[in-house]
């Protein structure tokens, strides 16, 4: 695909994690008179109390994948996200409040028993939530440490009954350019889509996000549904997801679509693998001033390296 302009991605080598943009759009938001209005945003604008799955949270937390540490900061979280839906840069978390996440109706079809269709509250009743606290590592080279609730992707996919001819998992976000502003942009693939082959899917580590630091999910951070995959690049993570789809064909993806050769479908993190244009050997901990090295698999290799030993000829760490 041709690029005619300059997008968020397309990061230099000294602009990977550029959180210091950001916070320095905080500073001018402070200098013109605005700091309290700034601060007390990241506790309030998204606290819905209307939520009718609030009661579930918070989940018994299920420490078996390690808990890993220190903790990133619930407002850096909240504030600091990539949504492309909603803009390019990194603090959509206002306009992404804009998004409407009841009714929500998740559409399961391709290669399944029978395609059916199962609003959020439904299905979060027939599932068990847990804490999971994971590593996130996004392509850009920041990191975070968050408590995800959730369930095992596993217990959806058998949900959904997929027949055995089903090779991939197919995840879409919500396509409503009327809320989402930049999803009327044609540059894009939308909607935003991500994949995974069927034992990725199964793996353990392979969660469902509904939840984050003990409430439902944010919308900034992918309410009401959102894929969790932290031994792969954060832009696996499809937020928003409103179908699920079983193929026998590999999907094309949202960011492989755009720009193959700078990512592609497995995105599995590898340190010594670099970007085309940034190294990966090191990440930035949202809210810390460190680098710190970047891990195999992002330190999740025992749970996961086996998927991989008959796929040496694929390009797993891109
Ligand atoms: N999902 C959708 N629909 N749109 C996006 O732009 N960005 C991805 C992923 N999921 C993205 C998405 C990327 S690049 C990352 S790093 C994570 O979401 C960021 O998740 P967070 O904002 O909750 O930290």
């Amino acid at each position: 695909m041709l690029i005619k302009r300059k997008r968020g991605w397309e990061l230099g080598e000294n602009q990977a994690t550029p959180e210091g943009c950001y916070l320095n759009r905080r500073e001018l938001v402070r200098a013109m008179g605005l700091g309290a209005v700034a601060a007390a945003l990241p506790a309030m604008a998204w606290a819905d109390t209307k939520d009718p799955s609030a009661a579930l949270y918070p989940a018994k937390r299920n420490d078996k994948y390690g808990i890993p540490a220190p903790m990133t900061e619930e407002r850096r979280v909240n504030t600091y996200n990539n949504y492309y839906e909603f803009g390019t840069d990194k603090s959509i978390y206002r306009e992404a409040q804009k998004l409407e996440v009841r009714p929500w109706t998740i559409k399961v079809g391709g290669l399944v028993e029978k395609p059916f269709e199962i609003g959020i509250d439904d299905l979060l009743a027939k599932l068990q939530l847990e804490e999971r606290v994971y590593r996130h590592r996004c392509v850009e080279t920041w990191s975070m440490v968050v408590p995800w609730s959730g369930f095992p992707l596993r217990s959806l996919v058998e949900l959904c009954k997929p027949t055995a001819s089903a090779k991939y998992v197919v995840l879409k976000t919500l396509l409503k350019p009327a809320v989402m502003p930049e999803q009327r942009d044609p540059l894009y693939p939308w909607p935003y889509t991500e994949g995974l082959a069927m034992d990725e899917a199964m793996n353990d580590l392979a969660f469902i996000a509904t939840g984050l630091y003990g409430k439902p999910i944010a919308k900034q951070n992918g309410a009401p549904l959102r894929l969790v995959t932290p031994w792969k690049y954060g832009f696996k993570s499809v937020k928003s997801i409103v179908s699920i789809d079983f193929s026998d064909k590999r999907p094309a993806t949202f960011w492989e679509a755009l720009q193959s050769s700078e990512y592609g479908f497995w995105a599995n993190v590898n340190p010594q693998v670099p970007h085309p244009r940034w190294s990966q050997a090191t990440e930035k901990p949202l809210g810390s001033d460190d680098r710190v090295p970047t891990l195999l698999y992002n330190g999740y290799g025992e749970f996961v390296s086996g998927l991989y030993s008959d796929r040496k000829a694929e390009k797993l760490f891109m």
